[in-house]
């Protein structure tokens, strides 16, 4: 498939854009107007090439059919994945406050590590992958390379582009940012440990024995539901 032959994407319109910050409202604490426009720019772009409604139509998986969360959607992960990098951001420049970091760039950063993910899980893509690796490969480009073609186009600075193409295997072959370090280490950690809380579809998880993870049992849904009638008495008690 010639690129410049591919179905049109969708308009960018404000009800796409206005879908992207209830989807990941922590995009609202971005403190720089421009990088936070674009940020929500970024993910209706990436939207808009693809079939998913919204970012909470992406699934929770790493890649496709690997490490797919029993339940949750994309916009968990990113979330997750942005409080717990802005919180090793914090934790070092509270203790050591000589230490530089960007938290802008950071939180930014991690909501949009992933940008690239809609279209490398949207269905059209993948069935045509699927149809004939030989013919653009399966996928014809991972969502970290995608990712940094969306942040282009949207205008967004390097350093975040470098985020998106660096904080997966890709950036591996670089020398990553500081900023780039930390989502990137916080990315690889939640799905390790979403492995050891035994949040993954066993049959997506094998990489966990390599990792030497073992997925610990959930809690039966009857007992989760008195922890929860529990936590709701001491919630109106409080
Ligand atoms: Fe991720």
């Amino acid at each position: 498939m010639y690129f410049l032959d591919r179905r049109p994407p969708r308009p960018i319109t404000d009800a796409l854009r206005a879908t992207v910050l209830e989807d990941l409202p922590e995009l609202a604490h971005i403190r720089d107007e421009e990088l936070r426009h674009k940020a929500i720019e970024a993910w209706a772009y990436a939207l808009a090439e693809t079939d998913f409604p919204r970012l909470t139509a992406i699934p929770g998986e790493a890649t496709p059919g690997v490490f797919a969360l029993k339940r949750g959607s994309q916009a968990v992960h990113l979330r997750s994945v942005a409080r717990i990098s802005m919180a090793i951001a914090d934790e070092f420049a509270q203790e050591f406050p000589e230490a530089v970091v960007d938290r802008d760039i950071v939180l930014a950063g991690a909501l949009l590590h992933d940008v690239g993910k809609a279209w490398e899980f949207d269905p059209a893509n993948r069935r045509r992958w699927e149809a004939d690796k030989s013919q653009a490969g399966s996928p014809a480009l991972r969502h970290p390379v995608y990712g940094a073609h969306v942040c282009i186009a949207v205008g967004l600075p390097e350093e975040i582009v470098h985020i998106a193409l660096g904080h997966s295997y890709e950036g591996d072959l670089m020398q990553r940012s500081l900023e780039c370090l930390i989502v990137h280490r916080a990315d690889h950690m939640w799905w390790s440990i979403a492995g050891g809380f035994g949040l993954l579809k066993a049959e997506t998880a094998g990489m966990l024995e390599g990792r030497k993870i073992t997925p610990r049992g959930l809690r039966p849904p009857k007992e989760r539901e008195r922890q929860d009638d529990k936590g709701e008495r001491a919630d109106a008690a409080g």
